[in-house]
């Protein structure tokens, strides 16, 4: 039996208004396409134009580089490979646009504005038309309209048609006719009303007669988005539900970009959208920036959200080959960073306060955080954060600054520090008292991103697993005052990243188990967090792998590996090879593809091995082998496979889970790799090994593994425990509402005491199923909560909390 004291007589502190967050970045589509309803793709007709600072890696154009040699996907700007599979899209060299009986062709020279790229030339010969395909095509609704424009030119008049079709084009759902004129671009608008149901329409336009016209941009758009802001309703409830108190904007690493071209500035934000240039994003795909600052702060009001701006502080993406900008492009972003606060926030009479007020906002938005760049670390973050601290805290000190790190460690000021945690159900339920012993005169804590996406993603158990986590923080919301899932949207067509929040097509949208338990706590909460003190059981998740070895320069010797007494060979490789000899292996690095090669981390990469032994993952077993050491060597333990979608991963080095021990420099040491760091399993030991042939041994358990070297032990690695149940509770007037997570197999029966009387009757909401259950666009609510009116609360009751589950109980007050 499990015991929860719920102290409502020791108020702890107040709860934290902004605990709960929202995160948008534009990954999977979700800004055009998404949250922002554009249904035309490629509406500025510059997709397939190389983004600017790339090159080309083949005649194909299947791959691009920047100048750094960082590599992405490409495909003649349609993106990754698994979209055009997935929505079967033929082959077209302006993305998204096919002719029939009309000639297409990109126009460089001849463009709406200097912002553009290009412009589309169609040669129709008669009745010759266009057409473009959307987003995995267009959803049509019965009894809906839609608001149309295009910026067209033509040498001679041309009458045009514009229609939205079915897939054929036989069948028409809407039609407007323009007369396009010569001279300069001019701007056709009209409202399609259509009257059919079509998750799958075109936007076609027609030239029944032979002409040639020029378009420079075109929109369509739903007529009724939420609150007539222009955003795609069924999404914005969606985030409304959730009941958010602040939304960080616009990233993520689309804000860093993958070189000085692609990062995120302030002023391709703002203006009219067709004014705005597009951006290649690091996602793979072309976005025109539709949702923009100003659209951003404006669903910031709707929802009342607090406002949390990401600026890039001068530098690329550290994960992706970086480039570190100079001293005058780094005052160029901090100027930029300037203007976009005082667009949020200075007075209509001001420059930037006028630019607001053109765009329909007189009254300044407000601005309540900035965070100084995207998970950046070290020296050169270090340098630039300080500057942009003190420069805008200087400006503006009502304003809460996020630094990417404890900058506070390394001496700097530091309001808020933002920590990311990607990693396994299992990872969150073992962390439920990450904070605990976070100093208290430190920064406030921001978790900026965290999600399950390893092991079972996507599912009820990633669901409770965040929960438990999330009830932590809770009881430490006196320094973790925001947190955020990350990433928010996914287009279901265009998935480049899982697991989502919210996963949408064009017509429909449904939350994942996360957003529910997310549902849950934000709109759960009280006034003052008040005592609560579990007594439970500690778990150890179930573990089993293979033994490994994993090398960063080539040329590692070793022999006579044993598995459990058994002779075992090498049974995946994930990096580099390995060689064989008269029964000695010997690692090297595997020649790596023209482009890899260039690239400047080509030659660790070139060194690196990992390979692992024998076929039958265990979690009991004994693993020997004799290796040269010759300064460092690193053994992988419990080297598993993931789960991605319900499906298992192919055995590569991002998909493979493991726990590592290293000797190397005096030291030996057991580990559990994180995102951006690692967790030690036990305290380092001081270790030198004379250069040789050592003999190492691993000896695994469910709770952890011994290793020893030529006989001698040196270290236990311990695995972390989780509690049975996770628990907090908050009170207000007359609730106490008590928040249950329970990440075991079973049911949990909790003795809940309290220090006060409450009414017999309580609601409760719950959150369970199969661990493994998924919500999916046929079954959006498979795995949602449910509300129950329980009787039998009182000083002393038993609540069972089912098998995987998250429990809010709202007790009445009686006092
Ligand atoms: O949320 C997806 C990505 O994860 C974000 O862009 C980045 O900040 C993190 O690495």
């Amino acid at each position: 039996m499990n015991r929860l004291s719920v102290k409502t007589k020791e108020v702890r502190f107040p709860v934290a208004k902004t605990l709960y967050g929202l995160f948008f970045e534009d990954i999977n589509r979700s800004g055009d396409s998404g949250l922002y309803p554009e249904m035309l793709r490629n509406r500025t007709f510059e997709d397939s134009l190389l983004p600017a600072g790339t090159q080309a890696v083949d005649d194909t154009h299947t791959s691009i580089s920047s100048s750094k040699g960082w590599g992405g996907a490409f495909n003649h700007g349609e993106g990754l490979s698994d979209w055009i599979k997935g929505n079967k899209t033929p082959y077209t060299p302006v993305p998204a646009w096919y002719g029939d009986k009309a000639v297409l062709e990109l126009d460089e020279a001849d463009v709406l504005n200097p912002k553009r790229r290009a412009a589309l030339k169609v040669d129709f010969e008669d009745g010759g038309s266009i057409r473009n395909i959307g987003y995995a095509g267009l959803s049509v609704k019965t009894g809906a309209s839609y608001t149309f424009y295009m910026f067209a030119k033509s040498c001679e008049p041309a009458d045009v048609v514009v229609k939205l079709t079915d897939v054929s084009g036989d069948a028409v759902y809407a039609q407007a006719a323009f007369r396009i004129r010569t001279g300069g671009y001019v701007r056709y608008d009209a409202v399609l009303a259509t009257g059919a149901e079509d998750p799958d329409a075109r936007l076609v336009i027609e030239g029944p007669k032979s002409c040639s016209i020029r378009l420079g941009f075109i929109s369509l758009i739903p007529a009724d988005t939420y609150n007539g802001h222009g955003l795609r309703r069924d999404l914005v409830e969606k985030l409304a539900a959730l009941k958010p108190a602040f939304m960080r904007f616009p990233g993520g690493c689309i804000v860093e970009g993958f070189n000085k071209e692609s990062l995120l500035r302030f002023s391709n934000l703002i203006g009219p959208v067709w004014e705005r240039p597009t951006n290649w994003n690091l996602w793979a795909y072309n976005t025109t920036n539709g949702l923009g600052y100003h659209e951003w702060l404006q669903l910031c009001e709707d929802l009342d959200m607090k406002k949390m701006w990401v600026c890039n502080c001068g530098m690329t993406c550290q994960a992706r080959n970086p480039d570190f900008l100079d001293e005058k492009e780094q005052a160029d972003l901090l100027q930029e960073a300037i203007d976009a606060i005082e667009y949020a926030t200075a007075p209509a009479d001001t420059k930037w306060g006028q630019v607001r007020a053109a765009a329909g906002h007189p009254e300044p938005f407000g601005m309540d955080y900035v965070e100084i760049g995207n998970e950046n670390y070290g020296p050169e973050y270090n340098l630039r954060y300080a500057k942009y601290y003190d420069e805008l805290k200087r400006r503006y000190p009502g304003i809460q600054f996020v630094a990417n790190t404890h900058t506070e460690r390394d001496g700097l000021p530091t309001d808020i520090a933002d920590e990311h945690f990607y990693n396994t159900p299992a990872f969150f339920a073992e962390n439920t008292h990450q904070f605990d012993l976070y100093d208290r005169k430190g920064p406030q804590i921001f978790v900026g991103e965290y999600a399950v996406v390893a092991g079972q993603p996507g599912t009820l158990k990633a669901a409770v697993g965040e929960a438990m986590f999330l009830l932590g923080i809770e009881k430490n919301q006196d320094i973790v005052t925001l947190t955020a899932y990350a990433p928010l949207f996914e287009n279901v067509d265009f998935c480049n990243w899982y697991p989502n929040l919210i996963a949408f097509d064009n017509s429909a949208s449904y939350g994942i188990p996360s957003y529910h338990a997310l549902q849950l706590l934000g709109s759960n909460r009280g006034s003052n967090v008040v005592r609560t003190e579990v007594d439970c059981a500690s778990n150890h998740t179930e573990v089993s792998g293979l033994f490994g070895i994993q090398t960063h320069v080539p040329g590692q010797r070793f022999k006579d590996v044993r598995v459990d007494g058994q002779s075992a060979g090498i049974s995946h490789i994930l990096l580099g090879d390995v060689t064989e000899a008269d029964g000695v292996y010997n690692t090297m690095g595997k020649p790596m593809s023209g482009r890899m090669a260039s690239a400047p981390n080509a030659k660790t990469l070139m060194g690196r091995t990992w390979a692992t032994f024998g076929n039958a993952p265990g979690t009991d077993s004994v693993m020997d082998v004799t290796a040269w050491f010759d300064g460092g060597i690193t053994f992988t333990v419990f080297c598993r496979q993931q789960l991605h979608k319900n499906r298992v991963e192919a055995w590569a080095a991002n998909n493979v889970r493991r726990f590592e021990w290293t000797i190397q420099d005096g030291a030996s040491r057991v580990v559990l790799p994180r995102f951006m760091e690692e967790a030690r399993l036990a305290p380092d030991v001081g270790l030198k090994l004379e250069t040789g042939w050592h003999d190492f041994r691993i000896v695994t358990r469910i709770d952890g593994f011994d290793v020893s070297v030529d006989g001698t032990p040196v270290q236990t690695a311990r695995l972390a425990t989780f509690p049975s149940i996770e628990c907090s509770a908050d009170t207000d007037a007359d609730r106490i509402l008590v928040k249950i997570a329970n990440f075991t197999q079973q049911a949990e029966e909790v003795a809940i005491s309290l220090d006060c009387e409450v009414a017999d009757g309580y609601a409760v909401e719950i959150l369970t199923g199969d661990p493994l259950a998924e919500n999916s666009m046929d079954h959006p609510v498979n795995v949602s909560p449910v509300s129950e009116k329980r009787t039998g609360a009182g000083r002393l009751f038993t609540y069972i909390a089912p098998a995987m589950s998250l429990n809010i109980l709202k007790l009445q007050g009686n006092s």
